[in-house]
Order: structure tokens, then C-alpha cells, then sequence
């Protein structure tokens, strides 16, 4: 095999590999029913911009002869869609179903006959029983975006009254038949190609979402979705990349997404999976960036707190500190040294992270002196909620444990830190988030979407948000 075929066929496995969603989303019957809605304002809106065209022409009518006739000013004066369905079809995409839909039309009639009679007036056209279907197919295109395409339309107007006012009586009878005919078709053949421009209008739309989305000014999110839709009876499921990447730096991480299954849910309209592989894929890149520390200096400790950030404290614990330092502050430095990670379980979400705390003396020049390093891993559970809007939750600490990694100032018992972090974490830090979880952050929406009876579960493996929306009239 040539080193070329090689590569591509590693390409394509690790194409495969990569084929498992980050994030599913589902839209249930109730998102269908609510696009339902929507969708028929939209067509019935479309439809009232029919135009029909004047017709002119020359029709033989005995006992007569030739009659030259025209329509003018034809438009449409009512219409409704009184009945509609949108189904679900499995394996394909959706099915509209329009039954008992009606127009109503009002225009002018003028005619010439045995070449020196003029006669005129006006007409009232109905057409009921009207019946519209058409089959979509929804898809992914090449870009990860859904796109719809129409498989098959139909329209069918089931009768057509018409009535005139003014001129000959007479010729009503001659002419009606006709004019039903010529205008019954010049309306049903303009229903499907406006449904296939509403259809554009759509994919027009669909095609401008935002596959990378911008969090913050370290991650971007890539939400393309990875396979086709999946449409069964009762939904419609997308597989969506969810991967967190550093803006403008794509380096994959080094683990893949695994498959995950949400349970059947139906009360909300649209349901949100997020597995720990996006959670994770975060946690990567944000390790990557650089964001994951922090420097702690006296004054971000509480003024009620007895132990302060200075060497005369640390001294305590170890006299050379005090000694080669006398009378400095300290500051410390806490990064993580690798990604933390994160884990679902029912209820629980669990974020274990390993880090590094360097401890300094402030010179009085501002010179940074390192005194020692410090490896912490830690674990931290929390139980998140979505209330209104608004994602929050509280956390508990789980696991502390620090270990001496670097000394500049003599050996010494890590012991005593452990238990004065584990106070501080608890008395100072852990509250200090709860405070801010119980505050909440506002959940992402989309242009004017409006996001109503939103939840949150955790469950093992991945996290649920389920949502309805609306969007305002
Ligand atoms: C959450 O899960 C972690 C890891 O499995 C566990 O250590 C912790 O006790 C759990 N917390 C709760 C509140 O269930
Ligand atoms: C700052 O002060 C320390 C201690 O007095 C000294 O060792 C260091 O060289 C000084 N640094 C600068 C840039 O002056």
C-alpha cells in the first residue's frame, strides 16, 4: 500500500472514530406542533402574496362564434387553512398535510363578441376543499448545517363557484365553466413553488447559523452536526460535534467522544444532551489557554480571617520563612498542571483537578522570591439546577490532599498547610462559589428565542437541559 492510501485511510479512521456526538439534541412532537404554528403563519402569509396574472385570449363559444375575452385585476380577498398536519416521517423527514383550505378571489371580466359587442363586469371566484402535501426531507449539509429539501408537492383544488356581477346573464353560463378551469389551474400550479420558496427561505436561514460560536476570549464552540438527522415516529434527533476549541487553535484533545443514550423524555420541546466529552473537551482547552489559575494576594483574604498572606505567618510553620524573609508579604500562584475532569453521575457532577500552588515572598522591589511548590489534587461535587433562565447550583468539596513538591527553604511538614487549605477552602472559597452559583448565569438563547420551563438533569454520563421556546410575534 502507498504512503498516500495509508494516510487517507487513517484519515477515515480516525474520521469514524471521531463520528460520535458531543452533544444530541432532540426536538419532540411538541417542538413539531409549535413549528407547526409557526411554519403555517409563515405560509399563510406567502400564499396571500399570490398574484394571478390578467388573461386574455379568444374562446369559440357556440352559438356565438369567436369570443375575444380578458380578466383583469384578479386578487385574492380571503384565505384560510383551517386544517393542517405536520408528521413525522420515519427515516425520511416531515410530511405536510393541508385539507379544507379555501381562497377567495375577486377581479374584472371583459368580453367582444360578433366583432361589435362589449359587455363587462366583476367576479367572485371560491375555491374550497383545497388540499396541499408535501414530503421534506431534512439532511446535513457539507458544512454540518440541516438543511430541508421538498421530495414531492401537490396541490388540489376539489371545486370552484364562481359569480358574476353586472353584464349579460347569459353569457355566465357560457363562460363560467372556462374561466373555473383556466383560473382553478393558474392557482393550483403556483402553491408548490411558493412552499419551495418558503423552503429556501428557510435554508437560507439555516445555512447563516453559527456552526462556532464564541464563549469567551479563550473557547469557541464547534456545534456542526456530525451525522444525518435521525427522525423516528415521535422526534427528530441531531448529532451536533459540541467540542470546545481554543479560538482560532484547533488541537484535538487526547480522547474521543463515546456514544451516550438519553432516556425518552417528552414534556419539553427541545432536550439538550451534553456529554462528558464537551465537558471535558472544556476543561482541555481551557487547561490549554492558560485560564485555569490564579494568583491569591493578602488582600483577597477576608479581613475576619486571623491568617494572613504575609512571612511572619508562614513562619510559623516554618521558621525559615521568617528568618531569610523577614516582614514580606506572600502570594501564591495556583494552576492547574493538567486538565481537570469532569464526570457525570445521577445528580452529581464531579470535577477532579490537579494542581500546582508556588508560594512567594514579595520583595520590597516587587521581586517575586519562590519559597516552595505544593501539588494539591482536589475533588469538588456539584448539583446543579436550572431556575427561570438561569443556570446555578452549590458545591461541596470532596478530596484534598497536598503533597510537598519543591522546597526552597528546607524541608517541612506539608501537614499543617493541608489542614489550614482545607479551613480556608471550606470557610472561604467553597462559599464564596456557592454564593455566586446560587446567583445564577443566564443560559445562552438565540436571537429573540425565548427560552420558558427550562430543567436540568444530571445523569450518568451526560447532562439533559430541556427546554420549550418561544419566539415573540
Ligand atoms: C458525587 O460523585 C463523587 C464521585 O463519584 C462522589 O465522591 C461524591 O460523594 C458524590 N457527591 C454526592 C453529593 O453524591
Ligand atoms: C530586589 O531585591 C532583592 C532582595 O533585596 C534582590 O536580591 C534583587 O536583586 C532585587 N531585584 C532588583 C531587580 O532590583
Amino acid at each position: 500500500m502507498s504512503p498516500c492510501c495509508c494516510l487517507a485511510l487513517l484519515a477515515l479512521v480516525s474520521l469514524t472514530l471521531a463520528a460520535n456526538p458531543g452533544v444530541k439534541v432532540i426536538l419532540t412532537e411538541k417542538a413539531i406542533e409549535y413549528g407547526k404554528q409557526i411554519g403555517m403563519a409563515t405560509l399563510l402569509k406567502k400564499l396571500k402574496t399570490i398574484h394571478i396574472p390578467d388573461m386574455a385570449g379568444t374562446q369559440d363559444l357556440s352559438p356565438i362564434g369567436s369570443v375575444k375575452y380578458s380578466l383583469t385585476e384578479m386578487n385574492i380577498v380571503n384565505l384560510g387553512l383551517p386544517q393542517s398536519d405536520l408528521t413525522l416521517v420515519p427515516g425520511t423527514g416531515i410530511r405536510l398535510s393541508i385539507t379544507n383550505a379555501f381562497i377567495n378571489l375577486h377581479g374584472n371580466w371583459r368580453v367582444q363578441y360578433l366583432s361589435f359587442i362589449h359587455d363587462s363586469g366583476s367576479f367572485d371566484l371560491e375555491l374550497s376543499g383545497l388540499t396541499i402535501t408535501d414530503s421534506f426531507a431534512i439532511q446535513n449539509d457539507e458544512t454540518g448545517r440541516p438543511t430541508v429539501r421538498s421530495l414531492s408537492c401537490e396541490a388540489n383544488v376539489a371545486s370552484a363557484s364562481i359569480e358574476f356581477h353586472g353584464g349579460a346573464s347569459w353569457l355566465y353560463n357560457l363562460f363560467s365553466s372556462f374561466i373555473d378551469t383556466a383560473l382553478r389551474g393558474a392557482l393550483q400550479n403556483q402553491i408548490c413553488p411558493l412552499l419551495a420558496d418558503s423552503i429556501n427561505d428557510m435554508n437560507q436561514q439555516l445555512k447563516s447559523l453559527n456552526i462556532l460560536t464564541k464563549v469567551d476570549n479563550y473557547a469557541e464552540i464547534d456545534n456542526a452536526m456530525v451525522t444525518s438527522p435521525s427522525i423516528s415516529k415521535s422526534s427528530i434527533d441531531l448529532g451536533l460535534k459540541g467540542e470546545f476549541y481554543n479560538i482560532g487553535k484547533h488541537q484535538e484533545p487526547p480522547f474521543y467522544p463515546g456514544p451516550f443514550s438519553m432516556p425518552p423524555l417528552v414534556n419539553n420541546m427541545i432536550y439538550i444532551g451534553v456529554s462528558e466529552f464537551t465537558a471535558n473537551s472544556a476543561g482541555f482547552v481551557y487547561n490549554n489557554a492558560g485560564a485555569l489559575s490564579l494568583r491569591v494576594t493578602d488582600e483577597m483574604i477576608p479581613q475576619q480571617s486571623p491568617i494572613r498572606l504575609n512571612t511572619k505567618a508562614f513562619g510559623v510553620f516554618i521558621p525559615e520563612i521568617a528568618k531569610r524573609f523577614p516582614d514580606l508579604m506572600v502570594e501564591l500562584l495556583v494552576k492547574t498542571d493538567k486538565m481537570p475532569t469532569i464526570s457525570f453521575q445521577a445528580d452529581n457532577v464531579t470535577v477532579q483537578a490537579s494542581s500546582t500552588m508556588t508560594a512567594y515572598a514579595v520583595q520590597t522591589n516587587g521581586t517575586l522570591s519562590p519559597l516552595f511548590i505544593l501539588n494539591m489534587e482536589g475533588s469538588v461535587s456539584a448539583r446543579l439546577k436550572v431556575t427561570g433562565a438561569k443556570l446555578s447550583g452549590s458545591t461541596t468539596l470532596n478530596k484534598f490532599e497536598v503533597a510537598l513538591g519543591t522546597s526552597y527553604v528546607g524541608p517541612f511538614q506539608v501537614q499543617s498547610f493541608e489542614n489550614i487549605l482545607i479551613i480556608a477552602l471550606k470557610a472561604f472559597v467553597i462559599p464564596k462559589i456557592n454564593t455566586r452559583l446560587e446567583m445564577g448565569f443566564p443560559l445562552p438563547a438565540i436571537g429573540k428565542m425565548e427560552l420558558l420551563n427550562t430543567n436540568l438533569q444530571v445523569l450518568k454520563d451526560c447532562m439533559v437541559i430541556g427546554t420549550d421556546v418561544r419566539f415573540p410575534s
